[in-house]
């Protein structure tokens, strides 16, 4: 069990939303509601974080939630540091954990961790200085905390609503972090009826996502739902994986409008990103009326303001 919380129950790091009640769910996207604001509008800002240093350490790709981090840390008014981890002494041999050192000499009180590997951002928390946060902007296959938080916020603008809700979540489940955050997400907060659709070489084992019925076919999977949810193939997390490849894929389970017209007539398409146009999804769908794409990026700054604000907003005040 990850050690996410402070002696007084508090958050003090988001590592998973496996452990938060839906009532801490609910909080941290009432709080992403209020700092979000229409396109167009001004971004939301505060100085909740005033004299707070955040620094982003990313070593696996990222657009969306390292940039989103930046911008919420600096709209809430704190120091931002990104660390070029493939210009930084990592590849002179130095540990994931001394560089942490360093950057906490350097008042890093905050650190935003991206790896390809299992366990980093627990190991992270469990060696930094007790005053020190640490945020998982994406943890292998495990976890992408704030991708479900920022997707359930979606749903709820949408909708009005999670509790009995249809939704499928399709195409590589077995290797991704977000439908993992999704099933956390979105099962504390009512959805009852999550179906897992997925090529056989992409279903997860059978000890996860308990409770979710399972698919191989697209059609049949996002019959009457209200939600679908697509994914991209992983293509980094597996050397060989039986599924169909390119066009086959898309022949196969790719998202097109024909096919979307079996959900609800009312569904939304969601797409954490990124995606491959002509693969998982049909560019017709992706930038039609029924898609909520580029929403969800837009609340991925107002939930990573939220998230920040809960875990450090203590430690700003205190300092004041
Ligand atoms: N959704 C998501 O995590 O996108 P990035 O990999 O671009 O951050």
């Amino acid at each position: 069990m990850t050690q996410q919380r402070r002696a007084d129950g508090s958050l003090r790091h988001l590592l998973t939303l496996g452990e938060l009640t839906r009532a801490e769910i609910e909080s941290l996207l009432e709080r992403a509601q209020h700092f979000s604001r229409p396109p167009g509008a001004p971004p939301a800002r505060s100085d909740a974080l005033a004299g707070i240093t955040v620094a982003n350490m990313f070593t696996e790709p990222s657009t969306r939630t390292r940039v989103s981090f930046e911008l919420a840390a600096r709209r809430l008014g704190a120091d931002v540091t990104n660390l070029e981890v493939m210009l930084s002494s990592r590849v002179k041999g130095e540990s994931m954990l001394d560089t942490i050192f360093t950057l906490e000499s350097l008042h890093v009180d905050v650190f935003v961790l991206r790896d390809a590997e299992i366990g980093v951002p627990a190991t992270v928390a469990a060696n930094v200085a007790p005053h020190v946060s640490v945020l998982s902007a994406g943890e292998a296959h495990v976890a992408h905390p704030t991708q479900g938080l920022l997707d359930a916020l979606t749903v709820l603008q949408q909708k009005g609503r999670c509790d009995g809700l249809s939704m499928a979540v399709v195409g590589d489940i077995r290797h991704s972090r977000v439908a993992r955050s999704a099933y956390h997400a979105f099962r504390a907060l009512g959805v009852t009826d999550l179906r897992i659709v997925a090529p056989p070489g992409m279903m997860p084992d059978d000890t996860e996502f308990g409770g979710c019925p399972r698919e191989t076919d697209i059609v049949r999977g996002i019959d009457g739902c209200d939600v679908v949810m697509m994914l991209r193939i992983q293509k980094e997390r597996f050397a060989d994986a039986d599924i169909p490849a390119g066009d086959d894929y898309f022949r196969e389970y790719g998202l097109t409008t024909a096919r979307l017209a079996k959900a609800k007539p009312d569904a939304i398409v969601m797409h954490p990103q990124p995606m491959n146009r002509g693969v998982e999804i049909e560019s017709a769908v992706a930038d039609g009326p029924q898609s909520v794409i580029r929403q969800q990026v837009a609340n991925g700054v107002a939930v990573r303001m939220a998230v920040l604000e809960t875990l450090a907003a203590p430690l700003a005040a205190r300092r004041h």
